[in-house]
């Protein structure tokens, strides 16, 4: 499970005084490949899922509750459907779309969350779209059980015309392995919602199970089906899902290697990813790259992120079924990114998600969230480009350990967001006994507590799998930062608290 991120050498050249006319923002290169970006609209509320129409123009969700689509050549929008009925709460709301490629049939697939008194659900919806609106929504899954988070829902329809469609495990691990719950699984169903006669479980829209939270999800030019799913504090994943297959959540995360989940797979068989990240990235959309637009890019995974703030690339071998390599772009350049598209002449959209719940530093702009247009450009002339190789600041061990780990929840400041993720900064939690604190970290901690007057009432994860050593750096980083100052924390401390638990 502890599969680190090959580490990359990105040089990184930025492009000064650009004159390809109409762009707003000269942008990222790696390797030979130089892009441009150009928004394509923006003042949108978290665009959650953006796709290339069969009318040439880009239809979204925004996550409060519209479906609008947009001329990628005049920025020229249309509001096709408001939806009153959507809740949106963090990370809930109207969330996966898919528009049928095929003009015969024109219908699109809407998933979102609502609420039923104080119950969460979530349903996929079919609309059929007209020039300027849509009539005749045909609910195909109600009551697909929700929660304050995991709520899965990115849609795609299949090369043989079926709908599939990701749920996510309603933080309740144990739905993702029972094939009976609809939760922590892959679906499939036909366009009017029966289950088709080729299903794995008879009469059961499960397709995979086995999954967290799957947030992406696309088809390849080979018609494979893959699927990005967020980790929890370790292995965020892409998965290359087949048929009946089990992923693990929450007996394997990421590749079998510990001995927890070797004991797992003597019963089970469980499929590993095709590629795992830990630290966490926080992968969302994803989008095959078929075009020769961008040559270098051709038969590839687009993946963003939202956590690294990032568009990357990942190579698939020429029978599509494993990833050869991972390339990086628009790093930090645009804020959080939710979903990626492709136009048929090979230009990649991608759609930020500055105003979610959980924003960067210095997010939302004034002007997010946006659509933005990424394309390939001529390498420019010499004197225009600096290359420069990354710098990374020297940093202490225990920052590193606390910015991969710790700072996407708790914030680089330790100031936390109010109501959702408690403050670092002056907690009696972290000043206080160490060994309440070493135990926060190797257990993790759930149900409603009090920080500074404020509730809170979510997850934090577990980090048993730090090292002793690693535990003592970050515990004694947060108690010396932020106008901290209380004491450190050593390895032999953490031993003790971690072997008191056996
Ligand atoms: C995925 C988000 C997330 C990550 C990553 C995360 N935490 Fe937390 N943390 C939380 C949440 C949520 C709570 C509150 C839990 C509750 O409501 O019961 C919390 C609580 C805490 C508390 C107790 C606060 C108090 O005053 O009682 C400490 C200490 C803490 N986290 C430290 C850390 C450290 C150190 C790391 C990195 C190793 C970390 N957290 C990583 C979400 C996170």
């Amino acid at each position: 499970m502890k599969r680190l991120l090959p580490f990359l050498l990105l040089i990184a050249a930025f492009v000064l005084n650009g004159n390809v006319s109409g762009v707003d923002n000269q942008s990222s290169v790696t390797d030979s490949v130089y892009l441009n970006t150009k928004t394509v609209i923006s003042g949108l509320n978290v665009p959650w899922e953006i796709q290339w129409g069969p009318d040439n123009w880009i239809w979204f969700t925004e996550q409060s509750g519209t479906l609008s689509k947009v001329n990628p050549e005049t920025g020229e929008r249309k509001v096709l459907l408001r939806l009153p009925e959507v809740y949106r709460y963090r990370s809930l709301g109207l969330l996966g779309m898919a528009v049928h490629p095929d003009k015969s049939k024109p219908y699109v697939f809407l998933d979102y969350t609502y609420k039923n008194g104080t119950v969460i659900l979530s349903k996929l919806v079919r609309y059929t779209y007209t020039a300027d609106t849509l009539i005749n929504p045909l609910v195909l899954l109600n009551d697909i059980p929700g929660n304050t988070g995991h709520n899965g829902s990115r849609i795609t329809i299949a090369p043989d015309g079926k709908v599939m469609m990701t749920t996510g495990d309603a933080v309740k691990g144990a739905n993702a392995q029972n094939v009976n719950s609809i939760n922590g699984k892959i679906l499939r169903i036909n366009i009017d919602g029966s289950i088709p006669a080729d299903n794995p479980f008879p009469g059961n829209p499960v397709w995979s199970m086995g999954h967290r939270n799957a947030q992406g999800l696309t088809f390849t030019k080979h018609g494979h089906l893959y699927s990005s799913e967020h980790g929890d504090a370790i292995e965020d994943e892409l998965n290359l899902i087949k048929k009946a297959e089990n992923y693990g959540w929450p007996n394997v995360e990421g590749i079998i290697d510990v001995e927890k989940e070797k004991e797992f797979i003597k019963n089970i068989k469980v499929t590993e990813p095709a590629k795992a990240w830990t630290p966490v990235i926080a992968p969302a959309g994803i989008s095959y790259y078929g075009a020769t637009a961008i040559p270098e890019w051709n038969n590839s995974i687009l993946l963003v992120t939202l956590k690294t703030q990032s568009l990357r690339v990942l190579k698939l071998s020429e029978d599509g079924k494993a990833v050869k390599s991972e390339k990086i772009y628009l790093d930090h350049e645009l804020g959080r990114l939710r979903d990626v598209c492709v136009s048929p002449a090979g230009d990649v959209y991608v759609s930020t998600s500055n105003r979610d719940w959980n924003p960067g530093e210095g997010y939302p702009k004034k002007d997010d969230d946006k659509i933005v247009k990424v394309f390939k450009v001529k390498k420019p002339a010499a004197s225009k480009v600096i290359v420069k190789n990354e710098v990374k600041p020297v940093a202490l061990p225990g920052a590193v350990i606390y910015n991969n780990y710790c700072a996407s929840c708790h914030k680089a400041d330790g100031k936390g967001i109010a109501g959702v993720f408690p403050p670092l900064k002056g907690t009696s939690r972290v000043l206080g006994d160490k060994n309440a604190l070493i135990s926060v970290m190797l257990k993790g901690l759930s149900g409603p507590i009090v920080v500074k007057g404020q509730k809170y009432d979510q997850e934090m994860p577990s980090f048993n799998f730090l090292s002793d050593k690693d535990i003592s750096l970050v515990a004694s980083y947060i108690r010396s930062q932020f106008g901290n100052k209380a004491t450190a924390v050593t390895a032999a401390d953490v031993k003790l608290v971690r072997s008191a638990k056996k």
